[in-house]
């Protein structure tokens, strides 16, 4: 039964890579390095756009991180209204809520100011603004946004999600406790800025969390069945980043060289997995985030070496060739002492950053229904090196209790 159920998987999963490769999916251009921000205002201007909605949200407006673009976008001649309700793992209410800012102060532009709640909220607010009788839910899934949208302008605060280039946004439904994905080329944003300034106060745990996160797309996608040359080659850029500079930003975050250096990880990382995807770490911490709130990217961090373990027979030689890029091995050493070592140094990177071995949320009575949704979420869409049956997905969420 299991072999059969494996076959239509692969057989699935081929067919939406092959897809997915012939697609010709859109990057956004960048505005890139410190003080690049001020910049955005002559940009936006260009685009005749006379009256912005800011999505963003409190933790970042309550730092004034947006003052000095709302002033310069001012003196701009360009209108611009803060929306700032936007929560961690966004929801659909804060879609609906930031779209009626957006008629009643109508805006005729979108700027999505933040980590990847605020761009993920922009960017489905950007949809339903465009495809007004489109609701939130009739956009989940893969291309259900139906044609282009108006220009939209990213400024990630993370480094991170990489959502200022992915085609991808992750909402949450509070009422069915689910996390879903809306996934089109139509959602990547014109245009990104990856300006370090912006992230020089990103607290030590939210530095570490959301670079691990970054870390776990550029693994994910490099051992996946849909990895390219291009997009293993972006994913080789972010993981050569981010094993040298993330923990001594993580110790001192006043680097703005490093902290440029983790923004262009982070987007590296981005261009990866939008194009060769995600896998298991993505389908648990997803799940996770959408019934217990846990912050993605340390979700991501804590599961991605157990996940690695699980694989790492069948993506040893991608495994291998990453330690050898992260600085940590040789090319003459022996493929299982380098996939090996790879793994140890992710856990040695979460120690190191107080990143915990387990998650403090999970109970062991959702760990059925978890299992089942993250291997819904992964199969047939999650081209995995290995694949997973609900008797292994359960194994693994049982190591992360905490007790
Ligand atoms: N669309 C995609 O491709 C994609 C990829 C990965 C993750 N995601 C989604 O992105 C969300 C997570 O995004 P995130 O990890 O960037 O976190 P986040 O956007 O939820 O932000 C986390 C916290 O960091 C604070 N913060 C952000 N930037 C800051 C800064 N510069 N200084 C100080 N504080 C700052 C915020 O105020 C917030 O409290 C999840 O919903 C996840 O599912 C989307
Ligand atoms: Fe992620």
């Amino acid at each position: 039964m299991w072999l059969v159920k494996k076959f239509f998987i692969r057989c699935l999963s081929k067919f939406i890579g092959f897809v997915m490769g012939r697609m010709d999916l859109p990057e956004p251009e960048l505005l890139s390095g410190p003080g690049s921000l001020q910049k955005l205002p002559a940009l936006i201007q260009s685009k005749r756009i006379r009256n912005v909605l800011l999505v963003s949200d409190k933790g970042i407006t309550g730092l004034g991180l947006v003052d000095s673009l709302v002033k310069a976008l001012g003196e701009a001649g360009i209108a611009c209204t803060v929306f700032d309700d936007v929560q961690p793992n966004p929801t659909i209410a804060n879609i609906e809520s930031g779209v009626e800012v957006y008629r009643a102060n109508q805006c005729d532009g979108i700027i999505a100011f933040g980590g990847g709640s605020p761009m993920d909220c922009a960017k489905v607010i950007n949809a339903r603004i465009g495809y007004p009788d489109k609701k939130v839910l009739d956009l989940k899934g893969g291309m259900k946004v139906p044609g282009p949208l108006p220009p939209l302008f990213a400024v990630p605060t993370t480094a991170g999600t990489g959502s200022e280039c992915s085609l991808g946004a992750m909402v949450s439904d509070p009422d069915s406790h689910e996390k879903f994905g809306i996934g089109s080329p139509h959602l990547v944003p014109s245009y990104a800025v990856l300006d370090a300034e912006l992230m020089i106060g990103l607290p030590p745990h939210i530095t570490s969390s959301t670079g691990m996160d970054a870390l776990t797309h550029a693994v994910e996608s490099y051992i996946g069945n849909w990895a390219t040359d291009y997009t293993n080659l972006h994913a080789e850029q972010a993981v050569e980043i981010i094993l040298r500079d993330l923990e001594a930003t993580y110790r001192d975050g006043t680097d703005v060289a490093r902290r440029q250096n983790l923004a262009m990880a982070s987007h590296h990382a981005g261009l990866a997995f939008t194009r060769a995807m995600v896998g298991y770490v993505h389908a648990i911490s997803h799940n996770l985030g959408g019934l217990y709130g846990v912050p993605h990217g340390l979700a991501n961090a804590v599961i991605l070496p157990y996940i690695l373990d699980f694989c790492r027979q069948d993506c040893e030689t991608q495994l291998a060739k990453l330690a050898v890029i992260g600085g940590i091995g040789r090319d003459n050493e022996p493929t299982e002492t380098l996939s090996t070592r790879f793994i140890e140094k992710v856990r040695e990177m979460n120690r190191n950053m107080d990143i915990p071995t387990g998650i403090a949320q999970l109970q062991a009575s959702d760990i059925t229904n978890l299992a089942k949704r993250a291997l819904a979420e992964a199969h047939p869409q999650y081209p995995v090196p290995r694949l997973m049956k609900q008797s292994q997905c359960e194994a693994i969420l049982r190591k992360l209790l905490v007790d």
